[in-house]
């Protein structure tokens, strides 16, 4: 695969060309959430793009999965892999394998640990201690000196971004001293357990009346708690404020429908600055920034949320 790339780069004839030749393995975690469900799709149309051949593995949220896609990947002789690496921990023997085989690594979306870096050559990744900053500085304006108990549905554990999004709200609201995470557990990052866990806060909590604020880490696991606090004949939106992160379509039906209050944006494109960093390194040796960031826009009802429904309803959530 890369012998025609360093044909075409002796030639002087780089970009377009050399793209069209790149293989890609991509480790994908599963489809836990709408979010992943179009990161995955706008990863195949962001390859196709740029004639890039995608190979995607779905992971089942296993990471011994992921291990055997990317030794798979580092055997069928790939130019880069992709990886969404499903916790933090647990990858220096694989991707020391990818690296002895001259095979780049690019994370996508969440991190690993920090003694694994010289193991990728690139992350694209949002800041998701900021993330759960923006969510928490939010609440705190929101409520003013308001007492507020607050159930946190956390993502799956020991993942990058559950522990930043945590780290991160409980970061801002720290000075806030009326508002308490009374309950906080794990939702997996999946609607059904997202409900299922906030029946159990709602049940624990005495009917839920004196819950204040729902912070889920992804829109998935709010709009099953949503339906939760429905059955249990709460308002949310109203009685019970909403944050969460990701910016799904269901989110922002929710939100036009009064029933969640705010989320803070993740892209579901990550895969494209990937494909561009990884081809100004194999075209031109143009070794990428070790950390691509993307933006986190918070979103409220005052952003029409109906038409930003519309705007991402085509995506592939
Ligand atoms: O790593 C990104 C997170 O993974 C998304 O916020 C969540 O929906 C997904 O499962």
């Amino acid at each position: 695969m890369t012998t025609l790339l360093a044909a075409t780069m002796l030639a002087g004839g780089l970009n377009a060309a050399s793209a069209a030749e790149l293989t890609v393995g991509f480790s994908q975690i599963g489809s836990e959430s709408g979010w992943r469900a179009a990161e995955t799709s706008v990863s195949k149309s962001e390859a196709k793009k740029r004639n890039i051949t995608l190979k995607i593995a779905d992971a089942q949220q296993k990471q011994e999965n992921q291990i055997k896609a990317i030794r798979s990947f580092v055997a069928q002789g790939v130019d880069a892999i992709f990886l969404a690496p499903v916790v933090a921990s647990g990858w220096d023997s694989v991707l020391k394998e990818a690296k002895e085989a001259k095979i780049p690594v690019i994370l996508l979306d969440r991190d690993i640990d920090p003694a694994g870096k010289e193991l990728y050559l690139t992350a694209v990744t949002s800041d998701s201690v900021h993330e759960g900053e923006v969510a928490g500085k939010w609440l705190a304006k929101t409520v003013g000196s308001k007492p507020c108990n607050v159930v946190e549905l956390q993502g799956t554990v020991g993942a990058s971004v559950a522990t930043n999004r945590k780290k991160g709200f409980d970061t801002a609201i720290a000075s806030a001293s009326n508002i308490k995470v009374v309950r906080s557990q794990t939702g997996d990052f999946t609607r059904a357990k997202g409900k299922e866990v906030m029946e159990s806060f709602i049940k624990a909590e005495g009917g839920g009346k004196s819950i204040c604020a729902v912070y889920a880490h992804n829109d998935d696991m709010m709009v099953g708690a949503i339906q939760a606090m429905k059955e249990a004949g709460l308002k949310p939106g109203k009685d019970v404020l909403t944050v969460s992160i990701d910016a799904v379509p269901d989110i922002f039906k929710a939100i036009a429908a009064g029933e969640a209050n705010a989320t803070v944006e993740l892209t579901p494109d990550m895969a494209g600055p990937a494909f561009d960093a990884l081809t100004a390194y194999k075209s031109k040796g143009t070794v990428p920034p070790k950390w691509i960031q993307t933006e986190s826009k918070l979103y409220t009802a005052a952003d029409n949320p109906q038409k930003v429904y519309d705007s991402k309803k085509g995506l592939g959530y």
